[in-house]
């Protein structure tokens, strides 16, 4: 008999047919009831075992984390919160799990401990949520994009190039196959010319994605990027996925639509498709809420606060306005709110941006027009000399979630700006000659996946969105 998924039997009139379940136990109480989870939802499948069917040996080895496979009959339910359940018939016993030394029990624990155990966190029901849902949402990006006749470009991983031209990379070195992998003072053994020069992982698709949206019109990246800072934060990974589309053609206003547009799609589609997800991950949010003090809680729930994104249109603000605002944001009267900026061109911190989207607008905002010193070089300059037509969306308990700007399109200021900022010209030609050759305005953005997740999850430290973080001194598994 072929095995069914819990998810399917559960949205299936209950007949009494028969039928073959295969899972892990999440509870087993009164040496009847087993609570069996195959993952492919929140919800578990009651299998109801009658009294004296199974045998002693057998019902002890019914513990929480074992794998069963279980025939029965498909019937309603008397239980409260289910509609069927299932009468065992024959159950087969795949994996024993020891009920003493299996680190999940069947309570809650700490996000920390489950970290620890990234190998197992997988089949708890927070994390079981996450995945379902992230994977919902790698597929709703494909599919926005596809509907509006973006391609998919794959871009290297490996690379010679520094997008951001901001260091903070990791460098990509071979071993020397012809020799022990360290040398007798315990130095490793490097190979260093198998590309002929200096590689590391890449910090961004975008340059190699401009080259296709000036050949395909509009494309999207979506891969793992990798950063080497030094950042130790619940909205920092070394390795994350970032979404990166880039259009010919686009201003900035069309670019901050298009932002909108995308996030707004995404969001609409976790609540469409993740309806059980979302509500086990709205209860958890809210519990953890419950436990800050009260200052600190948020004014919505993580589903209101979805409704509420794509309902709404996002703030759109130039830089200066919102240095303004903040300029008079009362900074004095009381201490713990100080968002004072001292001056025009100095970088927002996020507790600016905090204030920007939490207390002063309440919603998402887009902020644009930056001063072009703390910008990338490939950034387009505004006729003021002073600013570029950068672009990054702020949200709720996020910060930024998008960066993106519309592109220097014209040979001469892209050349000059990559001398005043000390970068090698040499090594950019490739990228230099799409100005020489059929320039034309474009723009694009980056969406970090895991920043994404953060806000349609509710969970709240970026290590627990994603399946083995990566950040500064972990990489156990
Ligand atoms: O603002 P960033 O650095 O922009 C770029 O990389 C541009 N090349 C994007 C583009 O215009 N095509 O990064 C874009 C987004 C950020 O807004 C943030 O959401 C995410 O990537 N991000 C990170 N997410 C997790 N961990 C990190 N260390 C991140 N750094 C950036
Ligand atoms: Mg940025």
């Amino acid at each position: 008999m072929k095995r069914t998924k819990i998810k399917a039997l559960l949205a299936t009139p209950p007949t009494g047919q028969t039928v073959l379940v295969q899972g892990w136990v999440r509870t087993f109480r009164n040496n009847q009831f087993i609570a069996l989870n195959d993952g492919s939802t929140i919800n578990n499948m009651q299998a109801v075992v009658a009294l004296n069917s199974l045998d002693d040996a057998t019902l002890k080895r019914i513990t929480t984390g074992a794998c069963l496979s279980i025939t029965g009959e498909l019937i309603p339910s008397p239980a409260k919160g289910q509609s069927v359940e299932l009468k065992v018939t024959a159950l087969e016993i795949l994996g024993d799990s020891d009920a003493e030394k299996f680190p999940l029990q069947p309570k809650k624990h700490s996000l920390e401990f489950l970290r620890e155990i990234a190998h197992l966190r997988s089949r708890t029901n927070t994390f079981g949520a996450v995945m379902r849902m992230r994977h919902a949402m790698a597929f709703a990006v494909h599919q926005f994009f596809n509907e509006r006749g973006f391609f998919y470009i794959h871009t290297p991983i490996i690379t010679g190039s520094d997008a951001e031209g901001a260091g903070a990379m990791f460098r990509v070195t071979t071993l020397d196959a012809n020799k022990p992998p360290r040398d007798e003072q315990g130095n490793v053994n490097f190979k260093e010319d198998f590309f002929g020069r200096e590689t590391n992982l890449t910090v961004s698709g975008q340059l190699e994605g401009e080259t296709y949206a000036l050949a395909l019109g509009d494309i999207y990246t979506f891969g793992p990027t990798f950063r080497a800072e030094n950042s130790n934060t619940t909205r920092h990974l070394a390795e994350f996925w970032m979404i990166e589309p880039e259009m010919a053609f686009y201003d900035l206003q069309d670019n901050m639509q298009l932002a909108q547009e995308f996030l707004q799609y995404l969001v609409r589609y976790a609540l469409e498709h993740c309806a059980d997800d979302l509500e086990f991950l709205h209860k958890r949010a809210q519990e953890e809420e419950a436990a800050k003090p009260q200052d600190q809680r948020s004014e919505l729930g993580l589903l209101d606060r979805l409704r509420f994104v794509a309902d709404n249109d996002f703030q759109r603000l130039s830089y200066t306005e919102a240095i303004d605002i903040l300029k008079n944001s009362n900074p004095n009267k009381k201490k713990k709110f100080q968002y004072l900026v001292e001056e025009w061109g100095v970088d927002l911190q996020s507790e600016h941006e905090r204030y920007l989207v939490e207390k002063h607008f309440k919603k998402p905002v887009i902020l644009y027009n930056y001063p072009k010193d703390i910008k990338a070089f490939y950034m387009r300059q505004n006729e003021d000399g002073k600013t570029v037509a950068a672009m990054d969306v702020l949200f709720p308990g996020i910060g930024e979630i998008i960066g993106g700007s519309q592109r220097e399109e014209r040979y001469e200021r892209l050349v000059k700006r990559v001398n005043e900022m000390h970068l090698p010209e040499k090594d950019l030609w490739w990228y230099l000659d799409l100005r020489r050759f059929g320039s034309a305005p474009h723009a694009g953005f980056g969406l970090g996946f895991e920043r994404l997740m953060l806000f349609v999850t509710g969970m709240t430290n970026i290590r627990d969105v994603i399946a083995y973080p990566r950040y500064p001194g972990n990489a156990e598994f």
